[in-house]
């Protein structure tokens, strides 16, 4: 036996950079609420919300490249059969599980309003659905749940990346 194996520097760089991502795509749709709760009317919010939509397409190959990374660094032998290491599991797992549904979600609850996706002046996804209410309201709940915990759980992840880094 070579002792308990860590974390690599890469691991923890990708960590960090995955969780900082996540951290500012939230604090973006924040923006949303933020334009809805201090009644800075229709035009700010729907500027905010075309703003996101932007970025959150823009961000989403980053998104899932993080938490395929995420994913391959849980093969190597540094999440071992230890309390640190089955956390550090079940944490990883439930925040790929929150990546995938909020990229899957985001697009749906645009497309589900009865909107083409516009990201930007780039390009437009022709709504696939038309006005699906009984689809959108529940996606759009479930999108802001998620969304909500995402920064935490991204960090949560990070935190058990450093410290089985800096475990004996
Ligand atoms: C990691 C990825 C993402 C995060 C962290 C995130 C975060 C958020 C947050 C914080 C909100 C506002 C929640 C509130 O009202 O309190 C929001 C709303 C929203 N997001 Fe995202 N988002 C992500 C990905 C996406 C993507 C990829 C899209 C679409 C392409 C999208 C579309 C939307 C829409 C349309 C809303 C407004 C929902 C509504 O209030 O009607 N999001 N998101």
């Amino acid at each position: 036996m070579t002792g308990i194996q860590k974390p690599s520097l890469i691991d923890l760089v990708i960590a960090a950079a995955g969780a900082a991502l996540v951290i500012w795509l939230y604090l973006n749709g924040e923006v949303i609420e933020a334009a809805i709760s201090g009644q800075m009317g229709r035009e700010a919010i729907i500027a905010a919300i075309w703003n996101h939509v932007g970025w959150g397409v823009v961000s989403t190959p980053l998104v899932l490249a993080y938490a395929f990374l995420r994913l391959h660094a849980e093969r190597t032998p540094y999440f071992q059969r230890d309390t640190l290491g089955r956390i550090g599991k079940i944490i990883l797992w439930a925040l790929v599980a929150l990546l995938i549904f909020l990229v899957v979600t985001g697009p749906i609850v645009v497309w589900t309003y009865g909107s083409d996706l516009k990201v930007f002046d780039l390009f437009v996804i022709p709504t696939p659905t038309g006005k699906l209410p009984v689809v959108h309201d529940p996606l759009e709940v479930g999108h802001i749940w998620a969304a909500k915990a995402s920064p935490w759980v991204a960090g949560l992840d990070l935190a058990a990346a450093i410290m089985a880094r800096l475990r004996r």
